[in-house]
């Protein structure tokens, strides 16, 4: 059967912009509306021209660059802003003018002070001005899970009404959790009238942690845009995270059956860019391109690693554009990484060889944080130099160690973390570990007979 096709609206150059430090100028936001075209997103969501002039030239440029994905502009529920987005969006081969405004009474009542009917009337008229002039108008409710949902559903249906294409629902304030938001997406289907002739879109935001877990909450709801940000940044907590959101869907078939048209091997790459351009790191536990997303220190994990990555891992690092697995040398670590790693040094040990080198190292690794491949090479030379409890020094081959200057020789993209190089920008550039000695997995081993996702394909 085939799997329903999810919209991909990437918002990382408007809200993702939104965040504090995140704000980049206009040449850093053709570059990376750039990468995103190559990831394959539907939707570039470029800027909010009536902000200023940069985001006004920004989205310019950017429709005028991009082809192939829709270029959206956003705009407040009123006159000025809907026409400064459309003078912005005219080089685009496919624009959308995306309106918004808020509806709850919160904002009505401190924000905006204006009445449901004046935010009523506001909405559709705003509307139907953007569809007078564009074919593409997105509508969204700002603070919609905070809003009234009779009312909600009212403003919903005169926005359709009045021409939109695309309605989004917006957990602005990342206050909903993931039943009672896919509950609100089914209540719009089942009570708005025409709404099963336009795209419903979720919007999450992550002040709970739950901005993934709503967004697939609608999308099972019905929901087929989601509104996502590259390494989830976006205003406080930041949106719903664009790497996330796909690989759930990728790895978890059998309870997310939809497909998107992103390219998984440039996930890593575009996080990395954006981490760049913005010099805002990624956390090293952030799920699917975090430094640590694709590492294991402990022994146990790393000795299942070696025998079969099926045990640790749920989908390969290549499926995401990360280079490859590492097996970190910490004071977690075992014999069975260790002895690959000095391997891949060129220095194979026997068994009481390298009880010797493992108890040395342990000592070492519980002094300081990180095993650097220098540490171990220097431990390597100082077993071999004799200043050893065992008397027999001699590797496997029956040769003696390699002084350390040959075996230092070794280049950083084979003794470093995951055999990165500099054009590869591995995470350890962003975070700053490269150097720390890790075991890469050679990919033609690694995961050799199994598909990409491993589970539910
Ligand atoms: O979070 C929000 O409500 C928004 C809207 C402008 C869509 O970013
Ligand atoms: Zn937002």
């Amino acid at each position: 059967m085939e799997r329903p096709r999810i919209t991909i609206f990437d918002t990382t150059l408007r809200d993702g912009e939104q965040s504090p430090g995140c704000s980049m100028n206009v040449q850093e936001k053709l570059r990376l509306a750039q990468q995103l075209d190559r990831l394959g997103v539907d939707v570039i969501e470029a800027g909010f021209p009536i902000a200023s002039d940069g985001d006004f030239e920004a989205v310019q440029s950017i429709a005028a660059s991009l082809r192939r994905p829709i270029i959206a502009g956003l705009a407040r529920a009123c006159t000025g802003d809907v026409d400064r987005a459309w003078q912005a969006l005219q080089g685009a081969a496919r624009p959308r003018i995306h309106v918004f405004l808020a509806t709850s009474d919160i904002h009505l009542k401190y924000k905006l002070r204006i009445t449901r009917e004046k935010c009523l009337e506001q909405a559709r008229d705003a509307v139907r001005h953007a569809k007078s002039l564009c074919p593409d108008v997105e509508f969204s409710p700002e603070d919609a899970t905070r809003t009234d949902v009779a009312f909600l559903c009212q403003v919903v249906e005169a926005a359709i009404a009045a021409g939109a294409t695309t309605v989004n629902i917006p957990d602005t304030v990342g206050y909903s959790m993931p039943e009672e938001y896919g509950n609100l997406i089914r209540t719009l289907r089942e009570k708005v009238a025409g709404i099963d002739k336009v795209t419903i879109s979720t919007h999450c935001h992550n002040d709970l942690g739950l901005a993934v877990a709503n967004s697939l909450a609608g999308v099972q709801a019905g929901a087929r845009q989601v509104e996502c940000a590259i390494n989830g940044i976006g205003e406080r907590a930041g949106n719903a995270s664009l790497e996330e959101i796909v690989m759930a869907m990728r790895v978890r078939p059998d309870r997310y059956p939809y497909e998107t048209a992103i390219a998984g091997e440039h996930l890593y790459p575009s996080s990395q860019m954006l981490a760049e351009i913005t010099r805002v790191p990624v956390q090293p536990n952030k799920a699917i391109i975090g430094r640590n997303a694709f590492a294991h220190e402990a022994g146990i994990h790393q000795d299942g690693m070696l025998k079969n990555p099926l045990t640790y891992e749920i989908m390969t690092p290549q499926s995401v554009g990360v280079p490859d697995s590492r097996l970190v040398l910490g004071k977690h670590s075992g014999r069975h990484a260790l002895a690959l790693r000095c391997e891949q040094l060129g220095h194979q040990f026997e068994r009481r060889e390298l009880d010797e080198i493992y108890r040395r190292f342990v000592v070492l690794a519980d002094r300081i944080k990180k095993v650097q491949d220098s540490h171990l090479l220097e431990l390597i030379q100082d077993v071999a130099s004799g200043n050893v409890s065992s008397s027999d020094v001699t590797g496997s081959k029956g040769k003696r160690f390699p002084p350390a200057a040959a075996t230092l020789q070794f280049p950083r993209a084979v003794s470093a973390a995951a055999g990165a190089n500099a054009s590869d920008s591995h995470p350890a550039q962003v975070s700053g570990s490269a150097g720390q000695a890790s075991v890469s997995i050679p990919f033609t081993d690694h995961h050799s007979e199994q598909e990409d996702y491993l589970w539910g394909v």
